[in-house]
């Protein structure tokens, strides 16, 4: 890491959040059951969440065997956030919510970046990664800059644009990391 790791602030979210679990709660409770037509649904028939809401509660990449143990857990340091924040950044982006988007961007914008490996280097986690991975690093930043821009005029074709390409940054580098022989020679973009 080359820059100190900020205590990134946690935005006061509890409005995002309740409208993020909207669809989770439970059913209100039927008063005039008794006089209801016997119910065609069972309890088991009705979801507690959607489909990949497990998954994306306890999001994790898969461990690629290219790189050991010892650095996944250095990355992982520096990833959790992300997750979290580009579904607070999505939910705020559908609900037309600009200063929260605006905030939330900027504060993907100011994630911590690895260092590029100086020439030589070696045994280091930054000497273990392709370079494209420092390249999307870089355009992560860049993108969440754009998207905070987007957020400022108001212009929700514009913010929705910057958050697809936000989330097209996030999928290349997981991609990269995954499989990074496959990746050598993508273009920029
Ligand atoms: C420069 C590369 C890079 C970019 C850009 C990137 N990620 Fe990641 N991400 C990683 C790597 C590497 C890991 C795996 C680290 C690990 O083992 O936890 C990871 C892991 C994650 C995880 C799993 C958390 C964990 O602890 O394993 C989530 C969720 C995630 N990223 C979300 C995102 C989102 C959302 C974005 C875009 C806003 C994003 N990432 C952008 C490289 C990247």
């Amino acid at each position: 890491m080359t820059r100190t790791v900020k205590q990134l602030r946690l935005l006061p979210c509890a409005a995002l959040c309740a409208l993020a679990c909207a669809g989770n709660q439970a059913p209100a409770p039927a008063t005039a059951a008794s006089a209801s037509p016997p119910a065609t649904q069972t309890a088991d028939s009705a979801p507690d969440s959607a489909p990949g809401a497990e998954a994306a509660a306890q999001a994790n990449l898969p461990a690629p065997e290219w790189l050991p143990l010892e650095a996944r857990e250095m990355l992982s340091a520096g990833m959790q956030r992300h997750g979290e924040e580009m579904m607070l950044l999505l939910v705020s982006v559908m609900m037309l919510q600009h200063e929260d988007t605006e905030l939330l961007a900027q504060q993907v914008a100011s994630t911590p970046r690895l260092g590029r490996p100086a020439p030589g280097e070696s045994g280091t986690l930054g000497s273990l990664l392709p370079a494209r991975f420092f390249e999307l690093q870089d355009e992560l930043q860049a993108r969440a800059r754009a998207m905070a821009d987007a957020a400022r005029t108001k212009d929700d074709s514009r913010i929705v644009r910057a958050y697809g390409q936000l989330a097209e940054t996030c999928v290349s580098c997981h991609s990269v990391y995954l499989n990074p022989d496959e990746h050598a020679d993508l273009p920029g973009d």
